[in-house]
């Protein structure tokens, strides 16, 4: 049964088809899963179980996006500072990640999820490198949610980055420096196939972004739960989302500028989503 055939008869499709009736729905979602290890040490156990509690989160939450209809989800999985940890965890976490990537890519592909990654990704192990080209590979084809893995990924690493090619092209008189725009940088940072971010999800109360999507972010909304993320299931990402259709995007004008008319219908919808979830 694909994850469409299943919402049918889920509980969760009145709350789904509620979001979707906003007409306000983000195009994409980014999330700064956070709090795996704090979790595990709540309950007296080790680091990495929360990490593998957190992949029953990551599940979750790609699962009910796609069938949201949400285009991009961009997972920030292993920032280039995550490198420094003890190495026993960033070795689980690479296993994590391809045993992740070996037992979902069937049901991600036959759900039309296309995977992709942004980051430093030839630093990761061989092993990983070669699961995640499988999948990218095998799922390049597919139009439905693009699920991003943030992997061993800085924002100012990408950005340096970007600089550097682009300092190159204009070496070679590809580009002219007068000529340069936002789209520009825009298009030689890696995130280039992807629309800024909407909204930013993090999780654990962390109020920062620690690196990830500096330039794309520049006007995501930002929400911030208390939960940790191997607590963070679809009701929460529904209340994430149903925070996110009630703001106002002003992108620098006033209020009268960006007013919608459906904001009397708008409000009804999101107190019946709000209801539904409590
Ligand atoms: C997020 O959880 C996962 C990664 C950064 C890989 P953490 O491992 O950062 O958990 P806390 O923040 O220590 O609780
Ligand atoms: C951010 O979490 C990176 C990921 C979620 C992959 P961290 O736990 O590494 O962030 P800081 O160091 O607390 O800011
Ligand atoms: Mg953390």
């Amino acid at each position: 049964m694909t994850w469409t055939e299943e919402l049918a008869t889920s509980e969760n499709r009145h709350v789904q088809q509620m979001l979707r009736d906003t007409g306000r729905m983000p195009r994409h979602v980014a999330i700064i899963m956070d709090g795996n290890g704090r979790w595990a040490q709540e309950r007296g156990r080790p680091r990495i179980d929360g990490h593998r509690e957190g992949m029953e989160s990551v599940r979750a939450v790609v699962k009910t996006s796609s069938q949201l209809g949400i285009k991009y989800l961009t997972l920030y999985a292993f920032s280039i500072e995550n490198w420094k940890r003890p190495l026993p965890e960033v070795r689980f976490l690479m296993s994590l990640l391809e045993s992740y990537l070996r037992k979902e890519v069937d049901e991600l592909h036959a759900n039309g999820v296309r995977i992709r990654t942004i980051g430093k990704t030839n630093a990761l192990p061989k092993s990983v490198q070669r699961v995640l080209k499988e999948s990218i590979d095998r799922t390049a084809e597919n139009e439905g949610l693009t699920l991003t893995l943030a992997l061993s990924y800085g924002a100012r690493w990408d950005i340096l980055r970007a600089v550097q090619v682009l300092a190159m092209d204009v070496r070679r008189g590809k580009v002219s420096p007068e000529d340069l725009t936002e789209e520009t940088i825009s298009d030689y940072l890696q995130t280039s196939f992807m629309p800024d971010p909407d909204l930013i999800i993090r999780t654990s109360g962390e109020i920062r972004l620690s690196n990830f999507l500096l330039w794309e972010a520049a006007y995501a909304e930002l929400y911030v739960t208390e939960d940790l993320w191997p607590d963070f299931r679809s009701p929460d990402l529904y209340r994430a989302l149903t925070d996110y259709v009630m703001r106002e995007r002003r992108f620098g004008k006033i209020s009268a500028q960006v007013r919608s008319d459906h904001s009397a219908t708008t409000m009804s919808t999101l107190e019946r989503i709000l209801n539904a979830l409590t």
